[in-house]
């Protein structure tokens, strides 16, 4: 029998090279134990592995990253289960694919558990703002989870919280990030201040909690009891549900409030009949572009954002969409985006008086998020309907130039969908067989950190100088 111990972190890595050198030597999953507690009287009774074996080890991409998952369930088999599995799959590679299987079948099991178990952890790890005097601030939390999650779970907080120090602490170990992410031993349980960001939590728990919509078991299954104890919004629990009858009463008696101003918009222009006779002027092509329902987007839209500008201009902007100001102002590039647009042509010399700026599709794209409406980018099916629009369009202004704005107006005016970053400031041809110019969205812009904002204003400036040039030639 041999034995091998695994570190407390860091123990799939370990496993895979142990189990590789085994089974190079086809050791037999019954001739090994694994351990996985590394006190040093444990850590004595290890074997030296043998050394490489003569067997080639065979591993599918699936199979390694389910045994990367079930290495952090809390089973002490599961590396004898994993051995067992990469052993099998050396002379049958279908079994780990086959559901009824009861290896595969445990080992999957054990996956969708632990995955499951760093969804919680994600959702319910609340920090508490520490004490200190740093340039960063620092914040702590307490989380039990089922399984040895800490080193797969970690990593998603140190990407979100990525300008903040912090440190997990859980029965397992602690992982602290200060830019990068190390862990420790376990230490007993820390006794975190409270702190502002609590009473933060317990209000919008309290604002999402709807009092006719109360589903007990749903909720416990969401944010199951044994995690209550660390939440700080479940001490509102039991008040709220209490409460609960006589809110709902309330708001019968209050009656239906009215439906925002633009749903009657939505109802009046969707209720239009289609007209599909071809437009002979931009302003006809406008009018029935209102009543456009080639795709779905129309449906949540408040209406068709047409095109604006020089209906006889020689250079036209093409960016990807209205965003939410655009479709409440039925004009596109009035917006955070636009406004930087214009500022840009300003500086590179391009008079919006000579342009026609539109978009790739007429629509808004979103997905409404409490009362915000969330901008998404279009997808080629929506794009390629609406590029009947944008073909109209072009017919009728004719313009010399054109300048696409980011991936989707590239595409909509090439077909081309690669990466943008290589097309930069190049010229390309339109599917119409005029020029176009690609660049970078200045709603891209807006998203990148200041450092990288910088650059890209500058290429997205660049351009449009070049436009300019190109036009004067
Ligand atoms: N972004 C676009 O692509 N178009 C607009 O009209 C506004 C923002």
């Amino acid at each position: 029998m041999i034995r091998i111990d695994l570190p407390r972190f860091g123990r799939f890595a370990a496993w895979r090279d142990a189990a590789r050198q085994l089974a190079g030597n086809r050791i037999a999953a019954g001739d090994v134990t694994w351990a996985d507690d590394d006190s040093p009287a444990e850590l004595f009774g290890a074997d030296p592995l043998p050394p490489p074996g003569p067997h080639p080890v065979a591993a599918t991409r699936d199979f390694l990253s389910l045994a990367q998952t079930v290495a952090s369930h809390s089973d002490p088999e599961r590396w004898a289960l994993l051995y067992a599995a990469l052993i099998r799959l050396q002379d049958d590679r279908g079994f780990i694919a086959n559901p009824a299987d009861p290896l595969t079948d445990r080992l999957s099991r054990m996956g969708k558990s632990v995955r499951r178990d760093i969804h919680k952890m994600h959702a319910f790890v609340r920090f508490h703002e520490l004490p200190g005097n740093g340039p960063r601030r620092s914040f702590g939390a307490w989380f039990e989870p089922e399984h040895l999650i800490l080193e797969a779970g970690a990593p998603f907080f140190a990407r979100r919280f990525a300008d903040m120090d912090w440190l997990i602490a859980t029965p397992e170990g602690i992982a602290r990030f200060d830019g990068t992410i190390t862990y420790a031993p376990p230490a007993p349980r820390p006794d975190f201040p409270a702190d502002a960001s609590h009473t933060l939590w317990q209000t919008y728990f309290a604002n999402i909690f709807n009092p006719a919509r109360i589903k007990t078991d749903a909720m416990r299954s969401e944010m199951p009891r044994k995690y209550w104890k660390n939440l700080p919004e479940t001490a509102l629990i039991p008040e709220m549900l209490a409460d609960a009858p006589r809110r709902v009463q309330a708001m019968r008696e209050a009656g239906a409030s009215e439906a925002p101003a633009f749903a009657a918009r939505v109802t009046a222009r969707i209720r239009q009949l289609p007209d599909n006779s071809p437009p002979e002027t931009l302003e006809a092509a406008r009018d029935q572009a209102g009543r456009c329902t080639r795709c779905d987007l129309c449906h949540a839209a408040t209406q068709t954002v047409w095109g604006k500008g020089d209906p006889a201009a020689p250079l036209m902007i093409v960016g990807e969409a209205p965003g939410d100001q655009e479709d409440l102002q039925g004009r596109p590039f009035v917006g955070p985006a636009g406004q930087l647009l214009h500022r840009t042509m300003d500086q590179a010399g391009l008079d919006p008086a000579r342009i026609w700026m539109t978009n790739a599709v007429k629509h808004f794209k979103f997905t409404p998020r409490g009362k915000r409406r969330i901008h998404q980018t279009p997808n080629a099916g929506e794009v390629r309907q609406c590029r009947w629009w944008l073909d109209l369009e072009r017919r009728l202004v004719q313009p010399k130039l054109t300048l696409a704005m980011g991936a989707t107006a590239a595409f909509a005016l090439t077909g081309d969908r690669s990466p943008l970053t290589p097309r930069r400031g190049t010229l390309e041809t339109t599917l119409d067989g005029g020029p176009v110019l690609i660049t970078w969205h200045p709603s891209l812009i807006l998203r990148l950190d200041p450092r990288q904002a910088q650059d890209a204003q500058a290429q997205f400036a660049a351009d449009l100088t070049q436009a300019a040039r190109l036009l004067a030639a």
